[in-house]
């Protein structure tokens, strides 16, 4: 690798995922990689600035401890061990540690014992959040204290000359003061990076990779949902190869209300790209008629996309590639050291199609989270409005819609969700959220409208806050905004007279009901 990068080795903490988060906030490209992670190259990789251990659940006295590569005794470059890493570091540079003691688990107060790189700029006395059970007892060394707190005499130590740190607390934390400080000292000052992996720096090196992978002069094709994903990776693609890209969007009949104009309008005149668009609307509506289980409906949705597209791809005999807006987030989920996590839904993409057309997959976002995807698109000049849109899942309305799919239901929660979502915009709402949307309940309650008894269908609508939408909690609107959009949900659709609005977070519940 030629860029200037962090490599961030995952023993399965909770907040490895920030730790880069923070590094990429800093304009440093950075990977996480399992403990397994590298070779005999990686401890001589010039262009790896540093090494951060990430903490973990684990007890370095526990049999199946994780442990650190086997290049790491050769690598000579900077290292920060937060936490478990900390433990492991010490360890292995002849340090003690002891556990069986109390967990600490909150906020304490961390006092500095030595002025070091790592502070500069922090006062001491600030708060860190501790969350450990062993603790390093014996400093190896070449190591000094550089910080404790009430509880813990070695909250953070050093090797200032090796640039080796460690620390019992989080500083990736936000409950950390100074924490963001602390790691921006161990990248900049320790690390000596520069800093410069920004958004036009990513482009410019994704595009050269693209052209030289495509460099047969191949076609590679781009299912387009015209979330933001594939929208980023179809202008990325439009502007590597040209006219060799084939962008095709599946009108699958689940979509919200006027999006297939508006996508293919978006595409067509705001961004100059030929979208080819695949009307599967009454396929797909088919295969689903009177299907109840949320996965059995899932499974329908992946196996037609792929269908219709198959059935197309005589229509593209050039076509040697596919292209996926894959995130960051979900290769990490499948590769980190709790290996995949339990299946909680079938999450669609094309996945499949690669090998049943004989595709070759090109990924270009697979290092990035999604605030990256949009700065990225930003750069690239993908109109604003595609690129704040709220994600919307592969099997569309379909898992909006609790128990059989059909046209009427369809047409129903499109004008309640238009409604909703146009409210939120008036209001100011819908960019401070992570996604909002409304799903129609296989429930009929009681109601009264113009003196009459109805017994309509039930609606709920769902508002939450997510970084990432692993976890999320729900928004709190406020409550005449809530007033105003049952108002009028009330008064302008007909068939819902009862609306819930959805207080769970994420988890237990999950963001979509199905
Ligand atoms: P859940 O419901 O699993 O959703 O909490 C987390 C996020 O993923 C979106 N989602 C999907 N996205 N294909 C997608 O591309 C899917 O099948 C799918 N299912 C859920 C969901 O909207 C939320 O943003």
């Amino acid at each position: 690798m030629s860029t200037e990068w962090i490599l961030i080795l995952d023993y399965g903490g909770q907040y490895t995922q920030l730790i880069a988060r923070r590094v990429r906030e800093a304009n440093i490209f950075c990977r996480i990689e399992p403990p397994g992670f590298g070779g005999s190259e990686t401890a001589g990789d010039a262009s790896l600035k540093g090494v951060v251990l990430s903490g973990g659940p684990s007890s370095v006295f526990a049999d199946d401890a994780p442990t650190l590569p086997d290049w790491f005794s050769r690598y000579e470059g900077p290292v920060l061990g937060i936490c478990y890493g900390m433990q492991l570091l010490a360890r292995a540079e002849g340090g003690e540690v002891a556990g069986g003691g109390e967990m600490e688990f909150g906020p304490a107060r961390l006092r500095f014992e030595k002025d070091a790189p790592l502070f500069q700029g922090i006062e001491s006395g600030g708060q860190v959040w501790m969350s450990h059970g062993d603790r390093v007892t014996a400093l190896p060394a070449g190591y000094e204290c550089i910080g404790s707190t009430s509880d813990l005499a070695t909250a953070a130590i050093a090797n200032v000359q090796a640039r080796r740190y460690g620390v019992q607390f989080h500083p990736e934390v936000m409950h950390t003061t100074g924490g963001t400080r602390m790691l921006d000292n161990f990248l900049r000052v320790v690390c000596a990076c520069s800093g410069t992996w920004t958004p036009d720096r990513y482009a410019e090196s994704k595009l050269a990779a693209i052209r030289e992978a495509t460099a047969d002069g191949g076609e590679v094709l781009c299912g387009v949902s015209g979330g933001v994903d594939s929208t980023v990776t179809a202008r990325l693609l439009q502007t590597a190869v040209g006219n060799r890209l084939r962008a095709v969007f599946v009108d699958n009949g689940l979509l919200r209300k006027g999006e297939r104009e508006w996508v293919m309008d978006t595409f067509q005149r705001g961004m100059g790209i030929d979208l080819h668009c695949i009307d599967g609307a009454s396929l797909f509506l088919e295969r689903l008629a009177g299907i109840f289980d949320p996965e059995e409906k899932r499974k329908i949705i992946g196996h037609t996309f792929i269908d219709l597209f198959e059935q197309h791809a005589k229509e593209w005999p050039e076509v040697r590639y596919l292209a996926q807006g894959t995130l960051y987030p979900d290769v990490i989920e499948s590769t980190s050291t709790g290996g995949p996590s339990a299946k909680i839904k079938t999450h669609h993409n094309v996945g499949g199609l690669p090998e049943t057309l004989q595709l070759d997959l090109i990924e270009p976002l697979r290092d990035l989270f999604k605030d990256e995807v949009r700065a990225l698109g930003r750069e690239l000049g993908v109109p604003e409005e595609l690129l704040m849109r709220h994600p919307f899942p592969g099997p569309g309305l379909a898992v909006r819609i609790l128990g059989p799919v059909d046209e009427p239901s369809l047409n129903l929660l499109r004008d309640c969700d238009d409604l909703f979502i146009k409210e939120l915009h008036t209001a100011g709402w819908y960019d401070k959220i992570w996604q909002a949307f409304a799903v129609l309940l296989p429930i009929q309650s009681v109601g009264v409208q113009g003196d009459r008894r109805s017994y309509e269908r039930a609606l709920a609508i769902r508002a939450v806050s997510s970084v990432d939408g692993m976890t999320a909690d729900w928004s709190r609107l406020p409550h005449e905004l809530l007033a105003r959009i049952s108002t009028r949900i009330m008064n302008e659709v007909s068939g819902v007279n009862r609306i819930v609005y959805d207080i769970s977070s994420k988890p237990p519940a999950t963001i979509e009901w199905e």
